[in-house]
């Protein structure tokens, strides 16, 4: 008796674990998996894509199967740090819930291989220039080497500019010298060449910066992460690079690697085609003064300011250090409507970036723009720099903290003939 009652325990469980496989036919690398990649990971793994490792052969993506799961089912893969459906941005990176169970059925499944015929052909990317016939190419002076197991190294570079005359550029293209390294990269205007006086510490060419470039910017001519597209602005629209300028290079560099690694990172800007009916400006939203107290774990601040003229905004960049937790910036009309511009609830110092709107962001005169922000200086926190935590105040280095979005935009009442 017992013996029956076990066998029919036995073929109800072979029922419910033969059931669903034998019901959805069997997923495979290469009829499901690597079109995946190709949309959504390839950008960046693949060579000089920017990300340690390559994901495009089946015995790779075979290998890290559990890893490639995880890193997918937590979002943490691909990386786009706002909030899906808050702001209307560019180029989102984001699986569908049916495209990570198709990944998870996969593994499940044995991470077949599947049948070669059923493989498409490997996805072209575009050439790492985005600008293919770049009018002014700017670079430090010096490569810089960034020593084995260096980890996280944060280095400014100042570059005189000779140029006798104002100039206006439309598109900005930074471009990595080394992708093994270069984890993101800004590219900012000093006008007065305060950045020439910064000293470098230790000999070595550039200067240690952290959070900040040392000095107050006077506007962005470009940036890079993994996977970012170069800046190409809407029509009459161009940055301003002003006569006897300084161009100055943050480069976050990360190098885990055995060996020492060498990067000269280049920006490519194109000059304005036409006329330039409006300047692309940048303005900071938040506090430039902050208190956050030892051990709290949410230590949370407003800001905000008025649109005292009717401007576009094209794109916005969250800043916070190590600390930061969460920002959420949004518009309000004079009737109370709400714009929601970016928002991001899980703050990773390591994926910062510029996140472009699809289409410009129109505020009429009367609108507030508004910001949250919070940071966690708990013990708690593993990314606390301070063990045991400590007071900490507004500051670019590694150990203060700062709390604002910049923002790229554009003046709607500007003219041609006086556009500064
Ligand atoms: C925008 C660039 C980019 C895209 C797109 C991208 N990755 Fe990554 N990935 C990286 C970088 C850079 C790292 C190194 C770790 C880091 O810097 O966060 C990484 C790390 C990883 C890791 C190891 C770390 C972890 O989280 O376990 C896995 C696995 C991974 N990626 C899988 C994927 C998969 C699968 C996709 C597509 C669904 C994808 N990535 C898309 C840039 C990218």
């Amino acid at each position: 008796m017992r013996a029956i009652v076990l066998l029919v325990l036995l073929v109800l469980l072979c029922a419910v674990v033969a059931g669903p496989t034998a019901a959805t036919p069997e997923v495979t690398f290469n009829r499901e998996i690597v079109p995946l990649l190709q949309q959504h990971c390839q950008e960046c793994h693949r060579a000089g894509g920017g990300a340690p490792f390559v994901l495009e052969r089946y015995e790779h993506v075979y290998q890290r199967r559990d890893k490639i799961l995880e890193s997918v089912e937590k979002r943490h893969m691909p990386p786009w740090k706002a909030v899906s459906g808050y702001g209307d941005l560019l180029g989102e990176r984001r699986l569908s819930d049916a495209e990570i169970a198709t990944v998870a059925r996969w593994v499940a499944g044995g991470a077949p291989e599947g049948a070669p015929g059923d493989r498409p052909a490997p996805r072209k990317f575009a050439n790492a220039a985005g600008i293919a016939a770049p009018d002014v190419v700017l670079r430090p002076e010096q490569s810089f080497t960034v020593p084995a197991r260096g980890g996280d190294l944060y280095r400014c570079f100042s570059v005189q500019t000779s140029f006798d005359e104002d100039r206006y550029f439309s598109a900005a293209d930074v471009v990595p010298g080394n992708s093994k390294i270069v984890h993101h990269v800004l590219a900012m205007v000093d006008r007065e060449g305060h950045s020439a006086h910064i000293p470098s510490r230790d000999g070595l060419p550039g200067y240690p910066c952290f959070g900040g470039p040392g000095f107050r910017i006077d506007g962005y001519l470009g940036g890079w992460a993994p996977g970012a597209r170069p800046w190409i602005l809407p029509e009459g629209v161009a940055m301003l690079l002003p006569k006897g300028a300084r161009v100055v290079f943050q480069l976050h560099y990360h190098n885990p690697r055995l060996t020492a690694e060498t990067d000269r990172t280049e920006l490519r800007l194109r000059a304005a085609p036409g006329p330039v009916q409006r300047r692309l400006r940048f303005m900071r939203v938040g506090q430039f003064q902050l208190r956050i107290p030892a051990g709290e774990p949410r230590h949370a601040i407003e800001a905000g300011l008025v649109v005292g003229r009717p401007m576009r905004i094209i794109a916005i960049h969250p800043h916070m250090h190590l600390l930061g937790r969460e920002m959420k910036v949004w518009a309000k009309a004079s009737d109370d409507s709400v714009t929601p511009l970016i928002y991001i609830d899980d703050w990773d110092f390591n994926w910062q970036g510029f996140y472009f709107y699809r289409t410009p962001v129109a505020l009429p005169v009367g609108s507030w723009i508004e910001l949250t922000a919070a940071w966690d200086n708990s013990a708690a926190n593993p990314r606390n720099p301070n063990k045991p935590p400590r007071n900490v105040y507004w500051g670019e280095r590694t150990v203060d903290e700062m709390g604002h979005a910049a923002i790229l935009y554009t003046f709607e009442d500007e003219t041609a003939d006086q556009p500064r």
